[in-house]
């Protein structure tokens, strides 16, 4: 059931039930992350290895004391500037925090998520909230009530519905080394704001080895194939094929998707996953794309891109 009922969606929670809830990257799948038997039921819906930790989401960040030790001044001043907002901070974690959270990992990974229907639900429980995208393990993250709906419906006791996600791309992961900024995934805040603060280390892995959690070789990704490159050139070479085209402003064909009209990298980001989602379910062979400015999101829609391309 989809609605906007935040007390009905407390109360299933707090019965270790899931609910999808909305946050300004994509949805969640959400349970209360102090019962095991609960978030359990999260790894089981979406078909997800137990080897894959999931974020705790706060309504605030002075919460995050309760749950992490040793907290790095520099956490408290991107906090400061950046939440409620795209970032995720692994930090040492406290014992009260499940193992199942971090699979067994000495850190967890937290974040306050910028949509108020969300914090407003946050506000309401005492207890955090574990939660990864709302989509099957490996498949394109959601980012509308009916993406959700669409594959994990039956699943889910309710979907809070709070309209489009505004970023369109899952958060930026931080961590803290000797007062430099870790980042382990690219995300909705980019690179270029963090640098502003903190001298920033780049730890992008791309591993198909499940010790590297999260950053997973294959992800994101379509049922049909997906190419990178040249479209003209991708296009005259399969020429006579049914082919979708997803291009960041320029329209090759006139069935070519544009995520942004005026080359707006962050339009573009917003757009990225439900247009995959409807090039996914058109009649074609595959989808072409081509490689966006490698600067602010196009980072980030680069590496889904280039996961969504990757078959192993
Ligand atoms: O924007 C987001 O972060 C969304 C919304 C719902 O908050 N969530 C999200 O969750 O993208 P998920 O589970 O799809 O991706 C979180 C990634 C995972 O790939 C996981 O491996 C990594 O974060 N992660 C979580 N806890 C970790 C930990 N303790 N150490 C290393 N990586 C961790
Ligand atoms: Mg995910």
């Amino acid at each position: 059931m989809i609605g906007n009922d935040i007390d009905y969606a407390a109360s299933l929670l707090q019965q270790g039930r899931l609910v999808a809830i909305p946050t300004e990257t994509v949805y969640g799948l959400a349970a209360n992350a102090l019962n095991e038997e609960a978030v359990l039921k999260i790894f089981k819906a979406k078909e997800r290895p137990l080897f894959d930790p999931l974020i705790m989401h706060l309504p605030s960040f002075s919460l995050v004391e309760k749950y992490c030790i040793s907290i790095p001044a520099l956490a408290y001043q991107l906090a400061e500037k950046f939440s409620p907002g795209p970032i995720t901070f692994l930090l040492d974690r406290k014992e009260i925090v499940p193992d199942l959270i971090t699979s067994g990992l000495q850190q967890v990974a937290v974040r306050i998520p910028d949509h108020q229907l969300t914090l407003d639900l946050l506000s309401n429980l005492d207890f955090p909230l574990a939660a990864p995208s709302a989509n099957p393990f490996g498949y394109i993250s959601p980012t509308t009530a009916q993406h959700v709906q669409q594959q994990l419906g039956e699943k889910i006791d309710y979907i809070l519905d709070g309209g489009n996600c505004r970023v369109g791309v899952e958060s930026t992961i931080v961590g803290f080394e000797n007062e430099k900024v870790i980042v382990y995934r690219l995300g909705g805040l980019s690179i270029e704001d963090l640098e502003a603060f903190a001298k920033i280390v780049l730890r992008i892995n791309s591993s198909s080895d499940p010790k590297a959690p999260g950053q997973l070789k294959t992800h994101y990704a379509p049922r049909k194939p997906l190419i990178i490159g040249n479209i003209e050139e991708l296009l005259s070479a399969n020429a006579g094929r049914k082919i979708a085209i997803m291009s960041f402003s320029k329209k090759y064909t006139t069935e070519t998707i544009v995520l942004s009209e005026t080359a707006d990298l962050s339009e573009a980001a917003k757009n990225l996953f439900s247009v995959m989602r409807e090039l996914d379910a058109q009649d074609c062979e595959f989808i072409l794309a081509e490689e966006f400015p490698d600067s602010f999101l196009g980072k980030a829609i680069n590496d889904r891109l280039r996961r969504a391309a990757t078959r192993d």
